[in-house]
């Protein structure tokens, strides 16, 4: 039996996320399904950015969500993805709303930009799904300026593989998510200062109360680094 190669597993997670890109954003822990949602969404993230224009970059952007807050809230935002319909999805959406956000094909482990090109690095729900999530967070870190900050939205979802992940997910060290305070040890390991976890467990988020722990982890590169 032939070995399956990183190259494979993560051609097999864009396989997926290619699979689910056309009605991706009806799901409600995607899109933006209601006015309540849309706001609460946009005072995260402006809490999370602040108003000074930053450079953002959203590692397995999908249909664009976390890039296209950004953008509107007046930041340079670029997303990369693995799964070409999903930034097709989310090139599309930029295209409708006039925003400027940039969608690119790119390797959330190991995004292709200059060292310190970056004041702030979002995802939401991707580091469950990488065969390497080590090698993603000492490349985040490098991409960020120093004083920059890694946010992630993630989970504890305890979720059942199924679908294309029935095969792989022994290959995806944190599959089905983990609690908040291991992400944020997990980053803290990892050189990451002022590590914070907050929990998102408001329905507004979601537009349903959440059954699992859900939460974002936020952590800073030094300013000396
Ligand atoms: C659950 S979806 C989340 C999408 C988006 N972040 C959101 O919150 O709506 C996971 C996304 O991560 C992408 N992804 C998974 N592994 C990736 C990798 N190694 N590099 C880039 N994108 C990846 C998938 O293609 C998919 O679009």
């Amino acid at each position: 039996m032939p070995q399956t190669t990183a190259a494979d597993l993560k051609q097999i997670v864009a396989d997926h996320w290619n699979r689910r890109a056309s009605n991706f954003d009806e799901g409600a822990s995607h899109g933006l399904l209601n006015a309540e949602q849309a706001a609460s969404w946009r005072a995260l993230m402006r809490g999370l950015a602040g108003d000074a224009p930053l450079d953002v970059l959203d590692v397995g952007c999908g249909t664009g969500f976390l890039a296209l807050l950004a953008a509107e809230a007046g930041h340079r935002a670029i997303g990369i993805d693995m799964a070409d319909d999903m930034l097709a999805r989310a090139r599309d959406k930029a295209a409708q709303r006039g925003l400027a956000a940039m969608f690119e094909r790119g390797d959330a482990e190991a995004p292709d930009f200059a060292p310190g090109r970056f004041d702030l690095i979002v995802e939401r729900h991707v580091i469950w799904t990488l065969p390497d999530p080590t090698r993603a967070v000492k490349n985040w870190f490098a991409l960020l300026r120093a004083g920059g900050r890694v946010a992630l939205v993630e989970g504890d979802w305890d979720m059942a593989p199924k679908d294309e992940y029935a095969a792989i997910h022994s290959s995806l060290p944190l599959f089905g998510g983990v609690p908040g305070a291991e992400l944020a040890a997990f980053l803290a390991a990892h050189g990451f200062v002022s590590v914070e976890v907050t929990p998102l467990m408001d329905a507004a988020l979601w537009t349903e109360t959440p059954q699992h722990p859900r939460y974002l982890v936020v952590g800073g590169r030094p300013a000396h680094a």
